[in-house]
């Protein structure tokens, strides 16, 4: 075989291979969208720090933080971060959040 096809085979192929670790290891959508709460809300949302999130079901996050988007509860800090994302986006991370004990 060509010395250059050989060396891109097997560069694709260590390519495949680190995707697929990376695959694995891969934390799930929800986790990686609710990191965002954690500096406020603790490690996986469960403090220390403002209001604790784990224990929470699923459905009341997500309605607190339609009713915070939405502007009419709270001082404006967690307006502004469920203002960032969409509804597939918060139900999500609130099924991820509730799965938090
Ligand atoms: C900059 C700090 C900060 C970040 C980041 C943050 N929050 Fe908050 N969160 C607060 C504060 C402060 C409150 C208290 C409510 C208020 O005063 O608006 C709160 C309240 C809440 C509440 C209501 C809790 C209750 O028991 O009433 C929920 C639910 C919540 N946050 C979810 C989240 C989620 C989910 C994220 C990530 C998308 C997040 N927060 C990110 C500061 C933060």
């Amino acid at each position: 075989m060509n010395p250059v096809l050989r060396l891109t085979g097997a560069a694709l192929c260590a390519a495949g291979l680190s995707l697929a670790a990376q695959a694995q290891t891969a934390p799930p959508a929800g986790r990686l969208l609710a990191s965002n709460c954690f500096q406020c809300h603790g490690t996986n949302g469960a403090g220390p720090g403002f209001d604790k999130l784990s224990g929470k079901s699923s459905s009341e996050i997500y309605k607190d933080l339609k009713e915070f988007q939405s502007g009419k509860e709270g001082n404006g800090i967690m307006a502004k971060h469920a203002m960032g994302y969409t509804d597939a986006q918060l139900l999500s991370l609130s099924s991820w959040l509730s799965t938090q004990r």
